[in-house]
């Protein structure tokens, strides 16, 4: 079994409703000593506040502690230190890490200089699979995790929190609904995994036509510091946006999730109505990662080994998918069945 956790290809649904189970029967909110003395290393190269704090909340609730390595600006980064050799020594300091990078990629790479477990906080355009095990876990508290059709909307192609649900999500009896622009659908590279699981996936590019159908909407921001240009952001910035007018044509029970932070997807007279369960599911961050960190604080590997093909590889292919959109067929309806 694998030490590291890098991406949601790794969890099957035993070890999903493991963790799930585990953050399930921990009280939240309340602290234990089960991980007295020990020590996280927090790694972010990239902004978080959800993620960093939760992550420290959830080591100083089992008992540990902290070490962080605080702002970019302020760490031997600056000095052109390379990611292999930050986490090799924090590695030493540490029970276990929790790396956040820019670069696609970054965890698996940082993950053979370590000894320790290592956990992706999210790595560019790539996975966020801690912030999946939090999205399962506010799901199956509301609506359960089987025999339903979930919407995810927003920026498919750059969210790392969607390409990790979705994936996860094919351990379960789920349609998903994936809508976006067309120049934002999932990347190739996710589609393959889908595809290869068997996934009932169907793309969309209208969302008043699927809402009704759906039990939960995972609403994403479109994630402007990944677009290699300003005016490309520009035409997509705001394309879709839920206000509580939207959800009328919504079934009641619809649940509306965001792993945040979010910029005018969702307004906020979403936030008194009874569909709104985001900031729920950030709370449950803390539960969860405590219920992960106990896992993996535990010694043994907790899940399977990460096989994700190469990068490069599928970058060739998006980039020819790219190709043929704009060559054609830009703005039909495309619905299917995967
Ligand atoms: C997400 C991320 O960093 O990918 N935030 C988070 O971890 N809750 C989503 C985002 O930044 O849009």
């Amino acid at each position: 079994m694998g030490r590291h956790l890098l991406g949601a290809k790794q969890l099957s649904r035993a070890d999903v409703e493991r963790v799930l189970d585990h953050a399930a029967a921990l009280d939240p909110g309340s602290s234990t000593d089960r991980r007295s003395g020990a020590l996280l290393g927090l790694c972010f190269f990239e902004p978080s506040t959800r993620t960093r704090l939760s992550f420290e909340a959830a080591v100083k609730r089992l008992g540990g502690d902290a070490i962080d390595m605080g702002a970019i600006e302020a760490s031997s980064v600056t000095k052109g230190e390379t990611l292999a050799d930050t986490v090799r020594v924090l590695g030493g300091y540490a029970d276990a890490l929790v790396l956040r990078h820019p670069s696609q990629g970054a965890a698996r790479m940082a993950s053979e200089f370590v000894s320790v477990p290592l956990i992706n906080a999210g790595d560019g355009a790539g996975q966020h699979p801690t912030q999946t095990l939090l999205d399962l876990y506010t799901i199956r508290e509301n609506v359960g995790l089987d025999g339903l059709n979930i919407g995810i909307t927003g920026d498919l192609k750059y969210g790392r929190t969607v390409h990790s649900l979705s994936l996860a999500l094919t351990n379960f009896d789920v349609s998903q609904y994936l809508i976006s622009p067309e120049s934002l659908r999932l990347p190739r590279s996710v589609r393959y995994d889908l595809d290869e699981a068997g996934a009932s996936v169907t793309e969309h590019t209208d969302l008043e036509s699927v809402l009704p159908d759906l039990d939960v909407l995972y609403v994403t921001r479109i994630q402007r510091e990944r677009f290699p240009d300003e005016a490309e952001y520009r035409t997509v910035a705001g394309e879709y946006r839920i206000d509580a007018a939207t959800l009328e044509d919504a079934s009641d029970d619809l649940i509306v999730m965001h792993p945040l932070p979010r910029v005018d997807e969702i307004a906020s007279d979403v936030d008194e109505t009874s569909h709104a369960k985001y900031f729920e599911q950030a709370s449950n961050g803390v539960t969860v990662r405590m219920a992960l960190l106990d896992l993996a604080l535990g010694g043994d590997g907790i899940f399977a080994e990460d096989d994700a093909r190469s990068l490069a590889e599928w970058d060739d292919e998006d980039k020819r998918d790219e190709r043929e959109r704009n060559g054609g067929n830009q703005g039909d309806e495309r619905e299917e069945e995967r």
